[in-house]
C-alpha cells in the first residue's frame, strides 16, 4: 500500500463544511485503490488569529513541510481584515513553498446549467495557468505624504525573468502534454507601461522555443469578453497573478457556478509540498447553513491525487463528480446548481457514484 501524508487545513467559513466531504471521498477512493492517507488535521484559521494574533503557530511552515501535500479549505472571516488573514497563511504557503504554478481547470460539467445559451459539456474545457508567487501581489510600496493633500499609496508589481519564464514554460509544456497545442496569453501592454510589455516580450521568446504551438495574446479587457462570447476557443491560458485570479472566477462563472472549480498550487520540482484548494473562498454569506457545494473541494482532492502519482484514483474521482452532476435529482444537487441538497448529501452522492463506477 502506498502511503501519503496530507496536511488538512479546513480554514474558515464553508472551508470547514466542504472539507469533510473531500476526506470522505479520499477515504473511499483509498480503499478502492489500496492507497493509505495519513491526515494531519490542522485547525489554523482566523479563529487562531483572534485568539493568538497569528494565523499559524511559529513552527507552522516547518510542520507543513513534513507532508506530501496540503489540502486547504478556504481562509477569510468578516471580523479579520483580509490582508491579515490571507497574508498570514495562504499567500506565505504559496510563496515559501515556491508553488509558482496555480493550475485551474475551467470545465462545463454535465448537468450543470450553463448561463450561456447552447453550450454543452465539451464546449467549455480549458486550463488557466496562473503565476502564483509574484506579479501584482506584492508588499512593495506603501503610503506617502500621509495626512497631506498629496497623500497616496504606491503598489509595486514585480515580474522577474525567472518568474515569468517559468510560468510560461509550464503553460507551453502543459499544452504539449495535453495534446492541445495552443497557448493564449493575458496581457495589458497598452495600459501598463513596464510590466506587461515585458510579459509580452517573454511570451514571444518562449513561443519561439515551441514552434508547434499556436499562440495568441489578448488584452485582459477583451479576453474577459471572449471568455463569455467564445469560451470554446481556449485551450491553455497563461496569466499573471492578478489577471489569472480574475479569469479563474470568470471562467467557472461562465460554466454555471464557481463552487465546482478547483485550484492546484504546484511546486513542479516537488522540492516542497504543493497545496490543493477550491477556487472559491470562505463564503461568509452562506457559512453555517450546510448548503455549500463541496464539488470544488472534492475536485481539488482529485488534483492532489494526480500530483501524488495516483492518476487512476484521480480520474475515478473526477468521473464520480461528473456522474453526480449528471443526476437531475434535487436531492443530490446543492442550491447553486439548482437543487436543495445539503453539503453532506452531495458528498454522499459522489461517494455513491464512486462505488457504482469503480
Ligand atoms: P467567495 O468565493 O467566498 O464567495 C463568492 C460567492 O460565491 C458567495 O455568494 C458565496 O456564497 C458563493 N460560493 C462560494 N463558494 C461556494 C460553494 N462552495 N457553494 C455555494 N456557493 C458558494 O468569495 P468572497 O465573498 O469574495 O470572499 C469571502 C472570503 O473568502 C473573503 O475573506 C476572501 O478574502 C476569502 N477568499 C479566500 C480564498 C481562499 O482561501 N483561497 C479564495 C477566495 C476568497
Ligand atoms: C484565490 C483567492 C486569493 C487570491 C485571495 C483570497 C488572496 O482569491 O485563491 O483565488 O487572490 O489568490
Ligand atoms: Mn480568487
Amino acid at each position: 500500500m502506498t502511503q501519503h501524508t496530507i496536511a488538512v487545513l479546513p480554514g474558515d467559513g464553508i472551508g470547514r463544511e466542504v472539507m469533510p466531504e473531500a476526506l470522505k471521498v479520499l477515504d473511499r477512493v483509498g480503499q478502492i485503490f489500496d492507497i493509505g492517507f495519513r491526515f494531519s488535521h490542522l485547525d489554523w484559521s482566523c479563529e487562531t488569529w483572534l485568539a493568538t494574533g497569528s494565523m499559524m503557530p511559529p513552527d507552522g511552515m516547518d510542520r507543513l513541510s513534513q507532508h506530501d501535500a496540503i489540502l486547504l479549505g478556504a481562509v477569510g472571516y468578516p471580523t479579520v481584515p483580509d490582508h491579515i488573514s490571507l497574508w498570514g497563511m495562504l499567500i506565505p504557503i504559496r510563496r515559501e513553498f515556491d508553488q509558482y504554478v496555480n493550475l485551474r481547470p475551467v470545465r462545463l460539467l454535465p448537468g450543470i446549467p450553463c448561463p450561456l445559451a447552447g453550450r454543452a459539456p465539451g464546449d467549455i474545457d480549458f486550463w488557466i495557468v496562473r503565476e502564483n508567487t509574484e506579479g501584482e501581489y506584492s508588499q512593495i510600496g506603501g503610503r506617502f505624504a500621509e495626512g497631506s493633500e498629496a497623500e497616496g499609496v504606491a503598489q509595486t508589481a514585480i515580474f522577474t525573468r525567472r518568474g515569468t519564464d517559468r510560468i510560461m514554460r509550464y503553460a507551453f509544456d502543459l499544452a504539449t502534454r495535453l495534446g492541445r497545442p495552443h497557448v493564449s496569453s493575458a496581457t495589458k501592454s497598452n495600459g501598463l507601461f513596464h510590466s506587461m510589455p515585458y510579459w509580452d516580450e517573454r511570451f514571444e521568446k518562449m513561443a519561439a522555443e515551441y514552434p508547434d504551438i499556436r499562440t495568441d495574446s489578448h488584452h485582459i479587457d477583451i479576453l474577459a469578453a471572449r471568455f463569455v462570447m467564445h469560451p470554446d476557443r481556449f485551450d491553455v491560458v497563461v496569466g499573471s497573478n492578478l489577471f489569472g485570479d480574475i479569469l479563474s472566477d470568470l471562467g467557472p462563472g461562465v460554466t454555471g457556478t464557481i463552487a465546482v472549480a478547483p485550484s492546484a498550487n504546484i511546486n513542479p520540482e516537488k522540492r516542497f509540498p504543493s497545496m490543493f484548494e477550491p477556487v472559491h473562498g470562505s463564503a461568509p454569506d452562506i457559512a453555517g447553513r450546510a448548503i455549500a457545494n463541496p464539488i470544488g473541494q472534492v475536485w481539488a482532492a482529485s488534483m492532489m491525487l494526480d500530483h501524488l502519482g495516483e492518476g487512476e484514483a484521480a480520474a475515478l474521482v473526477l468521473r464520480a463528480i461528473e456522474h453526480m452532476t449528471a443526476d437531475p435529482s434535487a436531492l443530490v444537487r446543492t442550491a447553486d446548481i439548482g437543487g436543495h441538497a445539503s453539503t453532506s448529501a452531495c458528498g454522499d452522492a459522489i461517494v455513491a457514484a464512486l462505488d457504482r463506477i469503480a
